[in-house]
Parts: C-alpha cells; structure tokens; sequence
C-alpha cells in the first residue's frame, strides 16, 4: 500500500479528485467524518490528512511515500524529497503586501522593515536578495491583520484570489514567487517502489503535462 500524505483543505479535494478521474475514490462517510487517515476502496492507497506544513515531514522521514502540498510550502521548508509533478491546480502567489499610504515607502527607505508572516525563510531571503534589512514577526494565521494594525509595515503571504487583501484595505507590493500544486515523493520510496510510485505520479499527472523525471 502506498501511502499519500495531502495537505488538509483545497488542496485536499483537489488532489482526491484528481484521483477519483483515475478511479480512485474515497466512501463519501470517511470523507464526512474526522478520521485522519482514509483508505480507498481498493486498497491501494491511504492518505494522510495534515496541515501543509507537515507534508514534507511526513514524506522526508518515509512514513508517507508520497505527498501533495503547495510549492510555498517546499520554499519555505527545502524538504529533501524528489519533486516530479507539478498538479497544475491550487495556482496562487508568495507576495508582499501591504497598506496602500505611505507607511510602506517610509518604512523601506529609513529603517528595518517589519514583516508578518507564515514563511520566515522565503521572507528572509526575499530580502536579502533586495538588500532590505528586515525584523521578522512570524504569526500563524490571519498575517493581513499585522499590517492593518501596524504591528508590522509589510506581510508576505500567499495570494490567492487577492479577497482578502482588498477586503482589508491592503494591496501587493511585490510578487515573490508563482505557487501550484506539487507532488513530492520520499527518495528511498521513489527507487523502492518505482513501479508503484510511478502508477501514482500517472494518475495524479494533469493530462496534458505528464510526469517528468525527479528533479531536487
Ligand atoms: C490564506 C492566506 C490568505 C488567504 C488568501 O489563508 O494566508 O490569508 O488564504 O486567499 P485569497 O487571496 O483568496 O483571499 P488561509 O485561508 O489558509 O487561512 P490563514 O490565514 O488562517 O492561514
């Protein structure tokens, strides 16, 4: 049995129906109820729900075989495992953004920056690479609000139909980085198992993009 670890939530019944295309498909009771570890009916295959961020952890020490997860989530992480399918769903953007007056122009010309965010490691070499000093406040969820608030100058954070920073009076600054869907595959597994992870990879594979060879 190959075991897939998804990120809970969108990308979770994006990924399930991507499958079930393949027929692979989950009872709709295990799907309504809270159980974190579902099976389908041919017991192929068994998925792991976890927060994002736990699904290059659960992948890189080999207790799933597989995994899908954002792209913001291997940035941020640089987990160790084969990344060799981009799903071509869960499209959004890493960006800093931020109150649309002037606190931002100020902030970046005189001193270090504060910004909010989930991703302290894509926030700090973003501005490495600008060569902007910056403090880094690391929250958890709901990062619009620092910047409403003025607990920081700037967030960066995942955009996806950009609601939720107009609903709160912020705007992009800066696009970081394009994010999608990718699946990700523990590197022992992906030797171990070939033919099992790449029977995997077919199904999950967009119809126009099939699965390429392991890259990093
Ligand atoms: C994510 C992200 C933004 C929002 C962006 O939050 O952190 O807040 O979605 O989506 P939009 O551009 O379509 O409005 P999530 O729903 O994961 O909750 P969180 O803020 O608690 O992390």
């Amino acid at each position: 049995m190959i075991t897939l670890a998804l990120a809970k939530g969108r990308l979770q019944c994006a990924a399930l129906a991507r499958l079930a295309e393949g027929g692979v498909t989950v009872s709709p009771e295990q799907l309504d109820s809270r159980r974190l570890v579902l099976e389908e009916a041919t017991g192929e295959y068994r998925f792991l729900l976890v927060k994002p961020g736990d699904v290059p952890i659960y992948v890189e020490h080999g207790v799933a075989q597989a995994g899908v997860c954002g792209r913001d989530i291997l940035l941020e992480y640089e987990p160790d495992v084969y990344e060799p399918l981009d799903l071509d769903f869960g499209f959004c953007r890493l960006a800093v953004a931020g109150r649309t007056d002037t606190a931002w122009q100020a902030a970046n010309r005189l001193s270090k920056l504060r910004v909010a965010t989930k991703y302290p490691r894509v926030t700090q070499k973003h501005f490495q690479r600008r060569a902007t000093p910056v403090d880094i406040i690391p929250l958890t969820g709901s990062v619009e609000l620092a910047a409403v608030l003025g607990l920081a100058d700037c967030i960066v954070d995942i955009v996806e139909t950009g609601r939720t920073l107009d609903e709160n009076g912020l705007t992009i600054l800066e696009t970081i980085a394009p994010v999608s869907a990718r699946c990700i595959v523990n590197r022992a597994a992906f030797h171990l198992e070939r033919p099992r992870i790449a029977r995997l990879l077919e199904r999950l594979a967009p119809t126009s993009a099939p699965a390429s060879a392991p890259t990093a």
